[in-house]
């Protein structure tokens, strides 16, 4: 770093108070460079300046292609498509696709990369005996997580991350068993036999037919319900750098196989303040039960005794665009499935909150999470669920942003500082003498 010096490109003057010193910083795609920040020094034996952001709240990670996200105009691309288009027009598989290789595929392509998903649904038969091994109300994420790590050791091969067609086969493996592990870990948990991949079916009602089949010969799921759950898979394809997505790229980032790295993903998922907000939403409109205990629930929200659940979101401050997919997808399983009588306090919810200033003016709106807990339950699945459901989603996104690490020059081993709080140089003293 040098004295200020005139220049027309964009940047950022820094004066250090402590020297004297001024500093210029180049600004590019809206950011300086932290190790810019870091040739900042009071004098040559302090470290130099860096960042604290906990949360990695205003620290932009790496560079990415996949997907934007326009929280304050409520816009959600996938590789440039809006969400809206993708979720109306196109399939999982088809997103999938997309993420991966970043552009739609031809029909060769398309029909190519279907066949390879669905001949790799199965898994070996030694996955099934060690799920087996899980006790019988082992939670099914936890069994998601353990699983998808194991398949490490069933493909050595995916350590050669080096090797793009390496890469690409663990990618295809691993969206096509994901549905198969998370089927199988929600039958372990009921005590009903595993059901194997059905061939013939798409992607979406292969899972219906994992999950449900019983004697039949073949499981016929209702087209409105396949159509509706490949939906849902399509809004939580991807969301750019969250919680899972970065512990993927922060694990990934060691070069370990990507079944490790997801097996991360799935971990953070896991969390209650990241995949587990939907159920918040069941139980508080289980609690609300019925629609005249609505005004009081909300005067409570607003005297700050409580949160409306499903409502707000980090990033999004005018509308979470995948709500009001949801709420259209959430009428169609109705149609099938019956009414849910929670969709009636939802509804109302949403109505005077919409309408209400309190909700208005800090501009909480209806996130994903409103009525996703609705159509799942609709679907009969158990609230442990939701998060395999949202996980089997995300693996492409997470794959896709996984492999844009593993190109990308610029990434090193993730790594960050700290600012010490400790104790320094103490001399130890031999237990005896402690303990004397
Ligand atoms: C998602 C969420 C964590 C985002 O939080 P955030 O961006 O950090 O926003 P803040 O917590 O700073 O909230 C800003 C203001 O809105 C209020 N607020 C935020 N979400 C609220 C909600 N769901 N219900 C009622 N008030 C809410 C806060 O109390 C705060 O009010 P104040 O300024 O009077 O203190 C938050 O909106 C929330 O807890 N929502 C409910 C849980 C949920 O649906 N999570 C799923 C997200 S996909």
């Amino acid at each position: 770093m040098t004295d200020v010096q005139a220049s027309t490109a964009p940047s950022l003057t820094v004066r250090d108070n402590r020297t004297g010193q001024e500093y210029e910083l180049p600004i590019t795609d809206g950011t300086i460079k932290a190790a810019d920040l870091g040739k900042i020094r009071a004098d040559d034996d302090e470290p130099g300046l860096a960042v604290y952001d906990p949360g990695f709240v205003n620290t932009a990670s790496c560079r990415s292609a996949v997907t934007y996200i326009d929280g304050d105009k409520g816009i959600l691309e996938y590789r440039g498509y809006p969400i809206e288009q993708l979720a109306e027009k196109s399939t999982f598989l088809e997103v999938a696709y997309l993420l991966i290789y970043g552009q739609l595929p031809d029909k060769t392509q398309y029909d190519e990369w279907v066949h390879h998903i669905t001949y790799h649904t199965f898994v070996h038969e030694n996955v099934r005996s060690f799920m087996q091994g899980f006790r019988y109300d082992a939670h099914p994420m936890g069994m998601l997580m353990a699983s998808v790590g194991a398949l490490s050791t069933f493909y050595p091969e995916s350590r050669d991350i080096s090797d793009m067609h390496n890469r690409e086969i663990q990618i295809i493996r691993m969206i096509a068993k994901m549905p198969t592990l998370g089927a199988w870990a929600f039958r372990h948990a009921q005590g009903k036999p595993y059901i194997y991949p059905d061939n013939d079916l798409s992607y979406t009602a292969n899972f219906l037919s994992m999950l449900f089949k019983m004697s039949e010969q073949k499981y016929d799921a209702d087209e409105r319900l396949v159509k509706a759950l490949d939906v849902l898979f399509i809004l939580h394809a991807d969301h750019e750098q969250n919680c899972s997505t970065n512990a993927v790229r922060s694990v990934g980032s060691s070069q370990v196989d990507p079944y490790s790295a997801v097996a991360a993903g799935i971990a953070a998922l896991f969390g209650p303040l990241h995949g587990g907000a939907n159920e918040a939403v069941l139980r508080m409109l289980r609690r609300i039960g019925s629609l005249e205990n609505v005004p009081a629930f909300i005067d409570g929200v607003k005297a700050g005794n409580e949160r409306l659940m499903g409502f707000g979101h980090r990033v999004y401050k005018n509308y979470d665009p995948r709500a009001k997919i949801i709420k259209k997808a959430t009428e169609d399983v109705f149609e099938v499935t019956g009414v849910n009588p929670l969709l009636k306090i939802a509804q109302e919810l949403e109505k005077i909150a919409l309408e209400d200033d309190y909700f208005v003016s800090r501009r909480l709106y209806p996130n994903v999470d409103f009525y996703s807990g609705l159509i799942y339950e609709a679907l009969q699945f158990p609230p442990e669920m939701f998060t395999v459901l949202f996980a089997i989603g995300r693996t492409p996104g997470w794959l896709s942003q996984w492999l844009e690490l593993t190109e990308d020059k610029e990434q090193k081993i993730a790594r960050p500082k700290q600012i010490y709080t400790g104790d320094r140089s103490l001399t130890f003293t031999p237990r005896e003498e402690r303990w004397a």
